[in-house]
């Protein structure tokens, strides 16, 4: 069985009996955060979709209280290398082996740097293969025909698609991306952060819902896929 934990913003956690797997851990300064003790999360990975300070986020420190590996593109995971942690890097179709399954990442339409403007490599979203199932989580993106390829070469049981505009998709858009991906369900991210993606409930009732199966998931609670 596979759990789900959404930590608001892009910040995800997908665990099952054997790997916890945590994506873009933003819980310092995200104003949605939950989470009072961030090292009791104790991932196996932390991967990192791009170099934006809400993605990032509190990456380093959470892999130096952990054995957590880091995996990202190959800028990123060269600049956190300096702190000392344990990194791996893989660019746009690497893959790499994790216990149960693999994971892949996939073309972003987005930017990439440091906080001090430095060039943080491509942005990328990542495909994950756990105990049989495909789960999607995009990363930032805009809405790019790359969402009708992975529709077709994988079979995605669960795309984790940002919904919030502004700096990504927004609701129209990610339901264009819905139907190329052809996943049997979607779960907004990217949204509510900040009031330049605050989601409108109702965009999702007239525009996504009758396109995809879509589940809200409340900000620190989590659903299992069977
Ligand atoms: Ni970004
Ligand atoms: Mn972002």
């Amino acid at each position: 069985m596979i759990t789900i934990t959404y930590y608001g913003h892009s910040n995800v956690l997908i665990q099952n009996e054997r790997v916890k797997i945590v994506i873009d851990p933003f819980f310092t300064n995200n104003p949605l955060n939950t989470v009072s003790d961030i090292h009791a999360i104790k991932p196996d990975y932390i991967i990192v979709t791009h170099a934006h300070s809400d993605h990032i986020g509190d990456t380093v420190v959470i892999a130096k209280h952990s054995s957590a590996l880091v995996v990202s593109n190959f800028e990123i995971v060269n600049r956190i290398r300096k702190s000392g942690i344990n990194a791996h890097a893989l660019y746009i179709s690497g893959t790499m082996s994790i216990p149960g399954g693999w994971l892949k990442f996939t073309p972003a339409a987005h930017g990439s740097s440091f906080e001090d403007g430095a060039y943080g490599g491509l942005a990328m979203g990542v495909l994950i293969h756990l105990d049989g199932k495909t789960i999607y989580h995009a990363g930032d993106t805009g809405l790019t025909y790359e969402f009708k390829g992975l529709g077709e070469l994988y079979d995605i049981d669960l795309a984790l698609l940002p919904v919030g505009g502004n700096y990504t998709m927004d609701v129209k858009d990610a339901a264009v991306a819905s139907r190329w991906l052809n996943a049997r369900l979607v779960v907004p991210i990217h949204y509510d952060t900040w009031d330049l993606i605050k989601l409108h409930q109702e965009d999702i009732e007239e525009h996504l819902k009758p396109v995809v199966p879509v589940q809200l998931i409340a900000v620190g609670k989590s659903f299992c896929m069977e």
